[in-house]
């Protein structure tokens, strides 16, 4: 059984180095042709030439996910070269932030504009363009553990992200009538493998860095403040030992695009090594003392991957 997406259009948003550049890097080897947009025009180019140098078919499509004109303008110039759009990914995010006492309201605004105007507009308007088209397509939305649950110091993502959940299952009933799937894809801090990443930040992810770069915010210095996390050694947080790479997610969400998820809508499908079903007081064992998962299926060749990721 082949997982094919010979055939199909895809737009993948936010298609920077990390997980946006993986899922179109997989909807292309799936065999899909991909539109990659990003508000950095460098960052879309990098993305079509990562897919070309992997013999697929790419189109950078810059533009603010925001601005009502740049969409409909980049959805245009998909449709007039390649016919129809029948995947979209709505993956364009500010990451980082601050917490609840610390958080400008700036940085509120915009990060939430990205996450709620980003995925109304691209999902409504290849949404309009899908129905008007009879096209049986999917939408997948990029969601994050913390719209899940709570971390210390992301207060404005923890917002949008939760948002995001609820928007998928509205949309997928709104467009449900139609035949066009919508789901959301909960991305769980994966390590980074593209290749040009690796170069410019080198090898390890979130996980890997010292705590103060990691999971749970920085505080003010002010006598009243409190810490806003454990500060002492990590215990290990991953049943499985890894929460996988974006190549883990590429996969899963090139097979949550393909027909063989024809009956999936108003999901969440979430790759991270059993992190999210893990009960709050359960620590796992530690990754050196588990079997780990199957070796990685790359998906970029033409990078070397010697890492266990
Ligand atoms: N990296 C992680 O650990 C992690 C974990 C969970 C979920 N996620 C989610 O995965 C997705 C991708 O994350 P990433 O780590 O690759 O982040 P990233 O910051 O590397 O990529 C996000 C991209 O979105 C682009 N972008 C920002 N605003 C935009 C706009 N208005 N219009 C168009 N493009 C815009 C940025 O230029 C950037 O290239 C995001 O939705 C993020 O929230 C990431």
């Amino acid at each position: 059984m082949e997982i094919s997406l010979e055939g199909k259009v895809a737009i993948v948003t936010g298609a920077g180095p990390n997980i946006g550049s993986g899922i179109a890097l997989a909807l292309a080897r799936y065999g899909a042709t991909v539109a990659c947009n990003d508000i950095d025009p460098a960052a879309a180019q990098a993305c079509v030439e990562r897919i070309e140098r992997n013999g697929g078919t790419a189109l950078a499509i810059p533009g603010d996910v925001t601005d009502e004109q740049q969409v409909t303008g980049y959805i245009d110039t998909v449709v007039e070269r390649f016919g129809h759009i029948d995947i979209l990914v709505n993956n364009a995010a500010l990451l980082g932030g601050k917490g609840v006492l610390d958080e400008s309201a700036e940085f509120f605004q915009r990060a939430v504009e990205v996450a709620g105007l980003g995925n109304f507009l691209n999902t409504q308007h290849v949404g309009r363009h899908m129905a008007e088209n009879g096209i049986r397509g999917s939408i997948v939305a990029i969601s994050s553990s913390n719209g899940w649950s709570g971390t210390a110091g992301v207060i404005a993502y923890a917002f949008h992200k939760g948002g995001v959940n609820n928007f998928v299952r509205a949309a997928a009933m709104d467009l449900a009538p139609y035949g066009i799937r919508v789901n959301g894809f909960t991305p769980t801090a994966p390590t980074p493998d593209n290749p040009a990443l690796i170069a410019e930040r080198g090898p390890g992810g979130v996980l890997d860095r010292p705590r103060a770069h990691g999971i749970g915010g920085e505080t003010g210095d002010e006598p009243w403040r409190r810490p806003s996390r454990w500060t002492g050694e990590r215990a290990p947080l991953v049943p499985m030992g890894t929460t996988g790479t974006p190549t883990d997610i590429g996969h899963a969400v090139a097979w949550l695009c393909s027909d063989y998820a024809r009956l999936i809508t108003g999901c969440d499908l979430v790759v991270d090594g059993g992190a999210r079903a893990k009960n709050f007081a359960y620590a796992p064992a530690a990754p050196a003392d588990t079997a780990g998962p199957v070796p990685l299926i790359p998906l970029d060749i033409t990078g070397e991957l010697d890492r266990d990721l």
